[in-house]
C-alpha cells in the first residue's frame, strides 16, 4: 500500500515542501530511499528501523521504497526521520490517519524519541504560508516553532506518543508556552565601557557607530585597547525588534547553531572570526550552501581583529555584501541568498611592528613593508567604512586613574533613543538604520543647514572624496544629529562626521 506524508526541506533560508511517499510491496526485505537524499537522509534507514521497533510497532520485512519528491531538490539532514517512520506505519496499516493537511518533521533517536531538529523556524513559516493546518514537531522545538503566529503546533516527544495519539489512545498534546521574555534581553556579559580608561574619542566613535549601524575601523599601536574597545560593543547595541530577532533566529536555525533550549535569539550577534577563516566560512558556501560569518552577524556586529591579516582577496569578497546587505551563492543546482546586513568593525596596527606614526616609539619597518601592509586593505574597501578612528597609545596618568568612565548603560540609552528616531523616519521603507540609506533617502532625510553647506563643499575638494564617501558623510552626520535629537544637520555634526574619514596613511 502507498502512503504519503508531507514534510519540508530548507533551501537557503526558505522552506520547500517535500512529499514523502512510502510504498511497501511483497518481495525480498529491503529498504531504499530515493529522491536525492544526502548521507544523513540515507542513514535515516537505520534510525527509523530501530525507532519503529523500540516504539512497540513492527518493522515490515518486505520491500520498502521511500521516495522524497520533488526529486530534483536536494534533501539534507535528519528531519525526514519522523515522516519516513510514520509513512511506513501508515503504509503497513499499523496506524490509520489522515495526515494530508499536516506537516511533519523531526529527527529520531534509536529508542524512538524525537530530537531537536535544525531549521524548524523556516519550515513552520512555510507550512503556515502554504495553508497546512497543523505542524508536528519535536517537543524540544515547539517554542521555536510557535514563533510563527497562527500556526498550529503539536509537539511530540517520541514516535510512540505520536502513534498513540493517531490511534486516539491519548489526547492531543498541547504546547504550553513558557514564560516568554518580551522585555529587554538580559544584560550583556561584554566588558563595560566604564572600565576602559581614556580613549574618549574612540568610545564616542563606537557610540555613533552603534547608533546608526555604521562600519568602523580602529587603528593604533599594540596594546592600546582596540580589541578591548570592540568587545564592549555588545553592551551598547540596541535590542532587536521582533522581526529582526526572527530573521536572525532563522539563520541560526538552519546553520544548526540554535541551542535546543533557545527559542529565539534576542541579543544582537557579535561574531569575531579569526583571520585564518576560509572564504566559504566568511561569506558562506559549501556544496550545499550554508550561511557564513557575514550572515551569522546579520543585524549585529562582524568584528575583524587584525584586519590586514585577513588578506586582500578575503577582504575584497566583503565589498559586494557590504553594499548590497545580502550574499547570493550560486551553484550548479541553483542559487541561494542569505541576508548579510551587518555592522563591520575592524581593528588594525598601522604596520607590522605596530608603531608607524607613533609619537613615542620609533617604527622599525622599512617604508616598503609599511605600504605593502596597508595595501592589503584596498581603497574601495576603506571607501565603505564610515568611521575611521585612531586609537593612540594611552599614558600612565590616564591608565592609573581610578575613576570609572561613563557606563555602557547610559551610552546604550542614547543609542536606543537615536534608533527609535530612525525607526520612525524609515517607517514603511524596510530600512532600519541610517547606514542603510540609499541616495534617494539621503536626499530626503539628510538636509544640511544652509550655513554648513560651505563646509561640506570644502571637505569634498580638500579630501578628494568619492561620491560614496560624500553620501557616507551625510549618513554619519544624520546619526550624529539624531544623537542630539536635531532635525536638521548642522555644521558641528558635519565636522564630526568628516573627522572620521581616513586620512594620512591610508
Ligand atoms: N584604555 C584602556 N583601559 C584599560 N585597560 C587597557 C586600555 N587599553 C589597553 N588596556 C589593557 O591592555 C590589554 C590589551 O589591550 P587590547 O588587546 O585591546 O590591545 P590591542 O590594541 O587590541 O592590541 P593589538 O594591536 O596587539 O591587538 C587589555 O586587555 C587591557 O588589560
Ligand atoms: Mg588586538
Amino acid at each position: 500500500m502507498l502512503a504519503k506524508v508531507i514534510s519540508c526541506a530548507v533551501v537557503g533560508l526558505e522552506g520547500a515542501i517535500v512529499e514523502v511517499e512510502v510504498d511497501i510491496s511483497p518481495g525480498l526485505p529491503s529498504f531504499t530511499i530515493v529522491g536525492l537524499p544526502d548521507t544523513a537522509v540515507q542513514e535515516a534507514r537505520e534510525r527509523v528501523r530501530a525507532a519503529i521497533r523500540n516504539s512497540g510497532c513492527s518493522f515490515p520485512t518486505k520491500r520498502i521504497v521511500v521516495n522524497l519528491a520533488p526529486a530534483d531538490l536536494k534533501k539534507a539532514g535528519p528531519a525526514y526521520d519522523l515522516p519516513i517512520a510514520l509513512g511506513i506505519l501508515l503504509s503497513s496499516e499499523q496506524v490509520y490517519a489522515d495526515v494530508s493537511q499536516t506537516l511533519i518533521l523531526g529527527e529520531l533517536s534509536l529508542d524512538g524519541n524525537l530530537r531537536h531538529t535544525n531549521g524548524v523556524l523556516p519550515m513552520v513559516a512555510l507550512a503556515h504560508e502554504e495553508g497546512y493546518s497543523t505542524v508536528i514537531v519535536p517537543e524540544a522545538d515547539a517554542a521555536e516553532a510557535s514563533l510563527i503566529e497562527g500556526a498550529k503546533i503539536i509537539p511530540f516527544n517520541s514516535l510512540a506518543q505520536l502513534v498513540s495519539y493517531l490511534r486516539e489512545e491519548i489526547p492531543e498534546p498541547e504546547y504550553q508556552p513558557g514564560e516568554v521574555d518580551e522585555a529587554a534581553p538580559p544584560a550583556s556579559t561584554a566588558t563595560d565601557l566604564a572600565h576602559i580608561k581614556g580613549q574618549e574619542h574612540v568610545k564616542r566613535a563606537l557610540e555613533v557607530a552603534a547608533a546608526g549601524g555604521h562600519n568602523a575601523v580602529m587603528m593604533g599601536p599594540p596594546g592600546s585597547g582596540k580589541t578591548l574597545l570592540a568587545r564592549t560593543l555588545p553592551s551598547i547595541l540596541p535590542p532587536m525588534t521582533n522581526d529582526e530577532a526572527i530573521e536572525v533566529t532563522k539563520i541560526y536555525s538552519v546553520s544548526g547553531l540554535l541551542p535546543a533550549d533557545t527559542a529565539i535569539i534576542r541579543q544582537r550577534p557579535f561574531r569575531a572570526p579569526h583571520y585564518t577563516i576560509s572564504n566559504a566560512g566568511l561569506v558562506g558556501g559549501g556544496h550545499w550552501p550554508k550561511p557564513g560569518e557575514i550572515s551569522l552577524s546579520h543585524r549585529g556586529v562582524l568584528f575583524l581583529d587584525e584586519l590586514p591579516e585577513f588578506g586582500h582577496s578575503l577582504l575584497e569578497t566583503l565589498r559586494q555584501p557590504l553594499e548590497d546587505k545580502v550574499i547570493t551563492i550560486s551553484r550548479a543546482q541553483g542559487s541561494v541568498s542569505f541576508p548579510a546586513n551587518f555592522m563591520l568593525v575592524g581593528a588594525m596596527n598601522p604596520c607590522p611592528c605596530g608603531y608607524y606614526g607613533d609619537p613615542f616609539r620609533q617604527c622599525t619597518c622599512p617604508s616598503s613593508v609599511v605600504s605593502r601592509y596597508q595595501r592589503r586593505i584596498s581603497g574601495p574597501f576603506i571607501d565603505r567604512v564610515d568611521i575611521f578612528v585612531e586609537v593612540p597609545h594611552i599614558d600612565y596618568e590616564k591608565l592609573a586613574d581610578d575613576r570609572l568612565g561613563e557606563e555602557s548603560g547610559k551610552v546604550r540609552a542614547r543609542v536606543i533613543a537615536a534608533r527609535s528616531l530612525q525607526r520612525e523616519r524609515f517607517h514603511g521603507t524596510g530600512l532600519t538604520s541610517n547606514a542603510e540609506m540609499t541616495p534617494a533617502e539621503v536626499r530626503d532625510f539628510c538636509q544640511v543647514e544652509e550655513s554648513a553647506q560651505s563646509l561640506l563643499k570644502a571637505a569634498m575638494k580638500q579630501l578628494y572624496l568619492s561620491a560614496r564617501a560624500f553620501h557616507r558623510i551625510l549618513k554619519l552626520a544624520r546619526t550624529i544629529a539624531d544623537l542630539e535629537n536635531a532635525g536638521i544637520i548642522k555644521a558641528h555634526h558635519l565636522a564630526e562626521a568628516i573627522q572620521y574619514r581616513p586620512r594620512s596613511q591610508l
